[in-house]
């Protein structure tokens, strides 16, 4: 994208600014802690966003798909830089949809626990995907980026983000944590990509399998590589928030 559309994109979303309304079952809001967290994370991923459409050859965004939308904290930042877009919101949980579809004006579309069976709409410029490949293992991980890639029109762009290897680092560096996710790392040594489900207590709404999932660069970027329309145009290691990995993607 032009950089001069670029400009005027994050002005338009400056001036108008995000709807600031909560869940009160918005986890992301309550692991966050503060206000100021919340909003760093929300506004990083509208950065990430802006970044990679810097690098990419769109030059307009007419549709937009926020998959694993939770209760909206980067739809909301999406919403005020794309005001006239289509938006999709998709997730496991019916009040994330709802609240979303609500709240940022778009539509609703209700995701399935076995992602094989996934249905999303098509020809979407812009795919974000934030948080929701850190929790499934790598065989999920292929058939969930083939549906999204899948939904992508051409010169459509997606973006999705990742536990790497800065997660490993730091993981590893804990010796606390070093016992509790022993499993997870060792895979991720031995082939690139590892997961451990979290106990059942934990798993909310509609999850069948959830967990903490660590993958490797040469691995997300395999991803991609199965698909011999689909080009890599940007990598960031801990690139949301410091904290995520972001790949990015576009269909020739
Ligand atoms: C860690 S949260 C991230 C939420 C949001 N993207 C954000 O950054 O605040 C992961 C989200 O993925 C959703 N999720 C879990 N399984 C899913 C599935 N099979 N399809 C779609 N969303 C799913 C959860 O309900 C949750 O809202």
């Amino acid at each position: 994208m032009q950089i001069d559309k670029l400009v005027a994109l994050w002005q338009g979303y400056r001036q108008r600014g995000v709807n600031p309304t909560i869940h009160p079952d918005d986890h992301m809001f309550k692991s966050n802690l503060l206000l100021d967290d919340y909003e760093i994370v929300g506004e990083s991923g509208l950065k990430v966003i802006h970044s990679v459409l810097a690098m990419s050859r769109k030059e307009a965004v007419y549709n937009v798909l926020d998959f694993g939308c939770g209760h909206g904290r980067v739809a909301r930042y999406i919403r005020a830089m794309f005001p006239k877009a289509d938006l999709s919101f998709s997730d496991i949980d019916p009040s994330c949809t709802d609240f979303c579809a609500t709240q940022f004006s778009g539509k609703a579309v209700q995701s399935t626990a076995d992602l094989s069976q996934l249905t999303l709409p098509h020809g979407m410029d812009l795919i974000w995907v934030g948080s929701v490949f850190t929790h499934i293992d790598y065989k999920r991980m292929e058939i969930l980026f083939d549906k999204l890639f899948q939904a992508l029109g051409r010169g459509g762009i997606l973006i999705a983000t990742f536990r790497g290897r800065q997660t490993y680092e730091i993981t590893k560096s804990r010796p606390e944590q070093t016992t509790l996710y022993a499993s997870l790392l060792e895979q991720y040594e031995t082939v690139g990509s590892g997961y451990q489900p979290y106990p059942r207590s934990v798993v909310q709404m509609g999850m069948t399998d959830w967990g903490l999932s660590l993958v490797s660069i040469e691995k997300i970027v395999a991803l991609g590589k199965r698909h011999t329309n689909a080009r890599l145009i940007g990598y960031s290691e801990a690139g949301w928030a410091n904290v995520h990995d972001v790949g990015a993607w576009t269909k020739l």
